[in-house]
């Protein structure tokens, strides 16, 4: 019998040592007493879309912060991840004519794998910084050491951010029909080129026309095509957080994942005899699995087999991130496979992680040129496979950082420094994520 705490009979990639058994105990009883985040029947209604998507009748946009920081739960950056989101969802809406699925990296994108435990500066080494769920950021071994505590401050900061969202799209923050009255002074931002500013008002004035004329001819599907709700995701990495929000509910059979809709396993963690797989194959949230450039054709097809034994609808979302060099190569393979055994999955591309680089001054980056390559390069292959493209995944934020380099008004290599405040990876700002939206339409 599968329980939420099983994994921890399993070995656990990316173990947090935390140094206080008695503090994390209280802490966990305390989180399995507290609300949930999230409700089974938005997760089933995720589950549904999602389900869609494999179909091909509709779109998804997965994005956010590479790291969340409970420092930036503060409303205007709130408010400006959510305008981008829109944003793009609304070029790809007009570009995809289909109804996009918006899910944040957000409420709860609090903890992050690591490439290395420790770091080292000068003669000092501690603790990496594993995401604001589990220490902080100041090189300093009191911000270093992972504190129970930080598992309910990431809680009640995701719990925040949430109302705020949820408010927000209640509110008709985001009526498509008029998008002129999405603050404009927003697309003031240096990253905007004003080529691209034209022509996302331009995209939007259409979209606005073509929603006015679908409602005068009494269209029913202009509810469903404009409707704004966002679902929430981030990486299922801390277990300790997603078992402690993990329980059954009145009336429907399983265990649920009620810190987000869409969990996921990243890459470093889908070890199939792992603490993660274990219990990710227990949940009934739909699952996000990150398939890196190492992974073979048969190890999917087995995470598949624990992941989802019936084959159900809806349930896994295969996210690609294998950079622009291996793509052409690795996914037609593992796509080939996937679709020769039969199994339902949506099929997204984040092609932001597997093109991370080291510029020469030292910084960690990403070129715009790679992501789009990747990009066009895994749409490629969908259309000579015959396959369903499903979605996207970005870490992007809407201020206007510079921590990726290029696009039409994006950063050169020396201009990273000028703005760069990512908490782990680097993100695309708000010119190139728009940017980048555009490309997609034109290449679906
Ligand atoms: C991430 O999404 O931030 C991440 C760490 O991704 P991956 O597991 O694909 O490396
Ligand atoms: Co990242």
């Amino acid at each position: 019998m599968w329980h939420p705490t099983g994994w921890t009979a399993k070995p656990a990639a990316q173990d947090i040592p935390y140094d206080d058994p008695k503090a994390l105990d209280d802490v966990l009883t305390r989180l399995r007493q507290l609300p949930p985040l999230v409700t089974s029947y938005e997760i089933e209604a995720l589950e549904t879309e999602i389900a869609e998507a494999q179909e091909g009748k509709r779109f998804v946009i997965q994005g956010g912060d590479c790291a969340e920081l409970v420092d930036e739960c503060r409303p205007d950056y709130i408010t400006s991840k959510l305008k981008i989101l829109l944003q793009m969802s609304l070029v790809l809406v007009h570009g995809a004519k289909k109804p996009v699925i918006r899910i944040g990296r957000f409420a709860g994108q609090y903890a992050k794998p690591r490439s290395k435990p420790t770091e080292t500066r000068g003669d000092e080494t501690l603790p990496s910084y594993f995401g604001d769920l589990v220490n902080r950021i100041p090189f300093e071994p009191d911000a270093r050491r992972p504190d129970p505590r930080r598992l309910l401050d990431g809680y009640h900061h995701a719990a925040m951010t949430l109302n705020f969202i949820r408010s927000l799209a209640d509110g008709g923050f985001a009526d498509l029909h008029h998008p002129e009255h999405w603050d404009l002074s927003f697309m003031e931002q240096a990253s905007m080129s004003p080529e691209l500013r034209a022509e996302y008002q331009a995209t939007s004035q259409q979209l606005a026309s073509a929603l006015e004329f679908m409602e005068a001819l009494g269209e029913t599907s202009v509810e469903e095509l404009s409707r704004v709700n966002f679902y929430t995701s981030h990486e299922g990495l801390n277990l300790h957080y997603e078992s402690a929000q993990t329980r059954s509910v009145p009336r429907k059979e399983g265990y649920w994942d009620l810190t987000t809709h869409l969990p996921w396993i990243g890459e470093r963690t889908r070890q199939l005899d792992g603490a993660h797989v274990e219990f990710f194959r227990g949940i009934r949230n739909p699952v996000g699995v990150k398939v890196g450039p190492t992974a073979e054709p048969d190890e999917v097809i087995r995470l598949l087999d624990v992941l989802n034994p019936d084959n159900r609808a809806g349930k896994i979302v295969l996210i690609s991130r294998l950079g622009v060099n291996a793509a052409a190569d690795v996914f037609p393979k593992l796509l080939r496979r996937v679709t020769e055994e039969g199994r339902r999955v949506l099929w997204i591309s984040d092609p932001m992680h597997g093109n991370t680089r080291m510029a020469p001054s030292g910084v960690k980056t990403r070129y715009f040129d790679d992501i789009a390559a990747e990009l066009e390069t895994v749409m490629e292959v969908h259309r000579a496979e015959g396959t369903v493209f499903g979605g996207v995944h970005f870490e992007l934020t809407g201020e206007d950082v510079t921590e990726c380099v290029g696009g039409a008004a994006g950063p050169a290599e020396g201009g990273l420094r000028d703005g760069y405040s990512t908490g782990c990876d680097p993100r695309l700002n708000y010119g190139q994520a728009l940017e980048l939206a555009f490309r997609i339409t034109r290449s679906l």
